[in-house]
């Protein structure tokens, strides 16, 4: 494949967990992969780790609950390898507790990183990006199991992915006709920095041992272990591919089972 007809992806998010080994497997399928998160150093990091695997990365910070941000992101990646071919929308963050007792600040800011933050990525990616322009086009967003059943103590979480799942629908439905797909992709539990935060939350809620609440979590899959960040990549993979061409407005679960709807 030539530098021109080599396809670009988008990945927020990139630096850690589930954006990592999305990055990682696109570029490794091919695609010039531009990556984000808050932390720049890290996203230096990332950019010369993937580099040093043979990988075609580049990126720079971006902070996904900042419309100056995100155009600054989709402008860069613009003018490094050209219109985008697939967004993935997967930064996110962890958050909630006893529901009345949940400031206003922790409520707006799960909502602004997880939800909110999808709507301004796919509008500047569509318009700035190109991808609007196109006849082929992807956009995955990582929602959650918790967008489909309720998570106790995680109510602003699961709001803002059930926000994510229904945004991915509609959208999926709306740009059906053009070539571009739209689906969300739900992970039940991953082992991930967030998945280790998430425990460490529900221990100390629960007056509990980390292993403690590990083993609870465990019990619920029907599987009895957590998904790598790799199994929800190969999902993210296969939708960003010329087969996947058919499924639009969908959210697939990668969790072991756990939930099945
Ligand atoms: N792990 C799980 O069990 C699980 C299950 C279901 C769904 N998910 C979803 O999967 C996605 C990734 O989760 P993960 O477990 O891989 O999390 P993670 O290990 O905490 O990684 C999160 C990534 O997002 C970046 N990020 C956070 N806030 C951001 C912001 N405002 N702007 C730009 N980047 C931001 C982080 O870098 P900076 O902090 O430097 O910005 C980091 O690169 C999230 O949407 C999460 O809700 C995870």
């Amino acid at each position: 494949m030539t530098a021109h007809d080599r396809r670009v992806a988008l990945v927020s998010g990139a630096t850690s967990g589930i954006g990592l080994a999305v990055a990682r497997s696109l570029a490794a399928q091919g695609h010039a992969v531009f990556i984000g998160a808050r932390t720049a150093e890290n996203v230096t990091a990332t950019v010369a780790r993937l580099r040093e695997e043979g990988l075609e990365v580049d990126g720079i910070a971006l902070d996904v609950r900042s419309n100056e941000s995100v155009r600054a992101f989709v402008h860069a990646a613009l003018a490094r390898y050209g219109a985008i071919d697939v967004l993935v929308n997967n930064a996110g963050r962890s958050g909630g507790g006893v529901t009345a007792d949940i400031t206003d600040e922790l409520w707006f800011d799960v909502i602004d990183t997880n939800l909110h933050s999808v709507f301004r990525m796919t509008r500047e990616v569509l318009t700035t990006g190109g991808m609007r322009q196109k006849s082929r086009g992807r956009i995955i967003n990582i929602a959650s199991t918790a967008g489909k059943q309720g998570v106790v103590l995680g109510a602003p979480y699961s709001a803002s992915k059930h926000g994510v799942v229904g945004f991915t629908k509609a959208l999926g439905n709306e740009l059906a006709p053009t070539g571009i797909t739209v689906n969300a992709v739900c992970p039940g539990y991953v082992e991930t920095p967030m998945a280790q935060r998430v425990r460490a939350g529900y221990a100390a809620a629960y007056e509990t041992s980390e292993d403690a609440i590990l083993a609870k979590f465990q019990a619920k899959i029907p599987l009895g272990r957590y998904a790598t960040p790799e199994e929800v990549a190969g999902l993210v993979g296969y939708l960003a591919s010329d087969l996947a061409a058919s499924i639009t407005s969908q959210a697939l679960n990668v969790c072991g089972g756990l939930g099945n709807f």
